[in-house]
């Protein structure tokens, strides 16, 4: 048996956030469990290189498109290996790329087959015409009515609702796929296998769009307009659209019309796929994908399921273009990685969108990690230490001793214990199949409470004080360690570093990645081993410490700017912080350049300019805030009948006495926020100087009024 998953190929015109690594968590789980069943799996991931967009960013940064794909491609996989990702840590399998030559080949003979293809109402799969429409090039797709703001002004190009950025008008000979007679082929499909789109409320979302009639599809762009792409076999005058060759990268990843096959891994071993995505992509996957390979005679995908989108605190999706991404380095830096699996994939329930918050990740990884399951293994494995010698105890209650056992309120009786335990797994093994992750993680956590109830009402620090109930002790730290090794193995797929350093100190040596839940029998725990060393499995994050360095990242000197452009991945980690104890052995280094951070230089034009609010203020007050290294609290005059109040993350580059009567500029339209109980009614402007960021106080050379407006 075999199994084939995929997430999209991410864009190489701007570096990934929280939401790429969450589709990347959840296919990484998805495949880690599935090997853990013993099947063999293949998991690609990868880069989307062509098309107008990255042309783009290039010119922006100065760079050949090849050169702007490379550097993105760096970072990805740099921070693959920091979150554990990657081939080395048990993960993708393939780093797709799209500039690849096997990609050329693949998605030439791909074509090919389209072009000569009859659709099934008898007619050419392709055929040349001329397309005009508006066309977004951050999305890379023409934009129907429903998908952009007209414009109140009728000589001014309408917005994306997307992108909020303006769309391009775009007339020219283009070759189009004749999408119009593959509706009821499609809408068949979706009928015929009721798990093709998952979840259920995405399969009507697309059975609606197709049954409300399908447009053809523009599949080309004139080269002189689009020339970054993949040329039309045998029309080179005409460049591939973006999404008809990075589409069919699923196919050539695994060898696809590469003659040589000298990447190929097997694509009639693998394929079909299933295709993991966020749902802002799901038409394309679930309605064009599908009709291509119809017309090219390749089986369909064996299911194409969308997940929701992480949103933010005011419900517009994550996005670098909006400035609302959660970067990567803040999270590689304050949190384990198995804490940021976690939180992933029981915060969000699938297939819906969620809004992120540092401060929840925080409260989960303290309530349910550090306080539940860490502390569940910590105090299991320190009582076996103390009172047990360091090895496993016997399981086994004697005739005699299964009164006062009952007494203790431990359940004597194995098949009743097996039974619970089992329902538990069944049930979690039954949510994790089903994409179901936040309720198979409420099962696995239902089973932490109950033990953890066990344990206390037990009380083994006051069995072990009366040796007549040896017995009784043994069999509570036993009842614990075993489902504790039950939980490990279910545990892998969500957090394979927690998992194994649990195992490992229990005292097991073989592989918890390949054990597979289904056949976990209770009592395979043997007697007497000798436990590995007990180490504290999850940290506690100090809430209020983290926050305020994290805001102080943010909100500090016009650091927003500069943590866009000096993004940094920690190195890979040789001990996953969730088992190593903390801060101490994340050894950072810093690997991208200062100015090429793409995507960051997308330009605005005059009127988004004039929405910020500038002025000239002088600084009057400046003072330090108790217990904050980073923050000063300083009142600005900027015009107004009382003076602002501001928070600025300069304190330990600027000495509060020295900024008084300095003038300064002032965003004076910005939301005010609270920080650390101060409200903070807007920020001053800063350089942001050298790797740490140093920030430099933008001033004036000339007397200014206080007020005055910069333009
Ligand atoms: N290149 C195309 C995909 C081609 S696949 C043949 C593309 N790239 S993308 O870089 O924009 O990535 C989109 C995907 O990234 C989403 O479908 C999702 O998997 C992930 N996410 C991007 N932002 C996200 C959120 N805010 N939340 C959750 N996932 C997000 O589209």
């Amino acid at each position: 048996m075999t199994f084939y998953i995929t997430t999209p190929i991410y864009y190489a015109n701007t570096l990934p956030h929280l939401g790429h690594l969450y589709t990347m968590i959840v296919a990484d789980t998805i495949a880690r469990s599935k090997r853990q069943q013993g099947i063999e799996t293949f998991f690609l991931t990868g880069t989307d290189e062509h098309g107008i967009n990255i042309e783009r960013a290039a010119q922006r940064n100065n760079r050949t498109p090849k050169a702007q794909a490379d550097y993105v491609v760096d970072y990805f996989k740099k921070m693959t290996a920091a979150f554990g990702l990657d081939t080395a840590h048990g993960g993708y399998d393939i780093f797709m790329r799209t500039t690849e030559p096997f990609h050329y080949e693949g998605v030439g003979e791909f074509w090919r087959r389209v072009a000569k293809a009859k659709t099934p109402k008898g007619n050419d799969a392709l055929y040349k015409g001329h397309y005009e429409g508006w066309f977004c090039a951050p999305c890379a797709a023409y934009k129907t009515e429903d998908e952009y703001a007209k414009s109140d002004n009728p000589n001014e190009p309408p917005t994306c609702l997307v992108h909020e950025t303006k769309l391009d008008r775009v007339s020219e000979e283009s070759y189009f796929f004749r999408l119009s007679d593959y509706d009821e082929a499609l809408l068949n499909l979706y009928e015929s296998r009721a798990d093709f789109v998952r979840p259920e409320a995405r399969r009507n979302e697309v059975k609606s769009f197709v049954a409300g009639g399908l447009q053809d599809l523009s599949v080309s762009r004139l080269r002189s307009s689009v020339s970054w792409g993949i040329p039309v076999p045998d029309d080179p005058q005409h460049t591939m659209y973006v999404w008809f060759d990075a589409l069919t990268n699923y196919l050539t990843a695994i060898g696809f019309g590469n003659e040589r096959r000298d990447r190929a891994v097997g694509f009639e071993k693998f394929w079909p796929a299933l295709h993991l995505m966020g749902k802002d992509i799901l038409r394309f996957h679930a309605v064009y994908w599908p009709a291509f390979l119809m017309a090219a005679g390749v089986e369909q995908p064996r299911a194409i399921v969308a997940h929701g989108m992480w949103v933010d605190p005011t419900g517009r999706k994550m996005s670098k273009t909006l400035g609302n991404a959660i970067e990567l380095d803040v999270l590689n830096k304050y949190f384990p990685i198995d804490a940021i699996r976690y939180f992933c994939l029981r915060d969000m329930v699938f297939g819906q969108d969620g809004r992120f918050g540092y401060e929840n990740l925080i409260d989960r990884t303290n309530s349910d990690l550090a306080s539940g399951l860490g502390n569940l293994s910590s105090r299991t494995l320190t009582m076996i230490q103390r009172y047990c010698d360091g090895r496993i105890p016997s399981r086994l209650i004697p005739d005699e001793a299964r009164l006062p056992a009952k007494r203790a309120g431990v359940e004597t009786d194995d098949a009743t214990v097996l039974k619970l335990l089992a329902q538990a797994r069944d049930q979690f093994v039954k949510h994790f199949d089903d994409f179901s992750f936040s309720r198979a993680l409420e099962e696995a956590w239902a089973i932490v409470s109950r033990v953890d109830k066990m344990i206390s009402d037990a009380r083994p620090w006051d069995l072990a004080k009366d040796s007549s109930q040896r017995q009784t002790l043994n069999a509570v730290l036993y009842r614990a360690a075993e489902t504790l090794r039950w939980l490990s193995v279910m545990l892998y797929p969500a957090m394979p570093n927690a998992s194994r350093e649990i195992y490992k100190q229990l005292g097991l040596i073989d592989e918890v990645s390949i054990i597979d839940p289904a056949a976990l029998r209770w009592g395979e725990l043997p007697e007497g081993v000798q436990i590995g060393e007990v180490k504290p499995l999850f940290p506690r994050i100090d809430k209020a410490k983290t926050m305020e360095e994290i805001e102080n990242r943010e909100s500090g000197g016009g650091s927003q700017e500069s943590a866009e452009q000096r993004p940094e991945v920690r190195g890979q980690r040789s001990e996953p912080p969730a088992v190593a104890g903390g801060q101490a052995t994340r050894s950072g280094q810093h690997v991208t350049e200062a100015d090429a951070v793409p995507g960051v230089a997308n330009y605005i034009d005059i009127t988004d300019f004039a929405k910020i609010d500038l002025r000239v203020g002088e600084v009057k007050t400046a003072e330090r805030i108790p217990k904050a290294d980073k923050l000063l609290l300083i009142t600005v005059d900027i015009g107004e009948e009382k003076p602002r109040q501001i928070l600025a993350g300069i304190a330990e580059y600027y000495e509060p006495k020295n900024l008084i009567g300095r003038k300064i500029v002032v965003v004076a339209n910005l939301k005010p926020r609270t920080l650390r109980g101060y409200e903070s009614q807007g920020m001053l402007l800063a350089a942001s100087v050298g790797d740490e960021g140093k920030p430099v106080i933008a001033t004036f050379a000339e007397d200014v009024p206080n007020g005055a407006r910069l333009k």
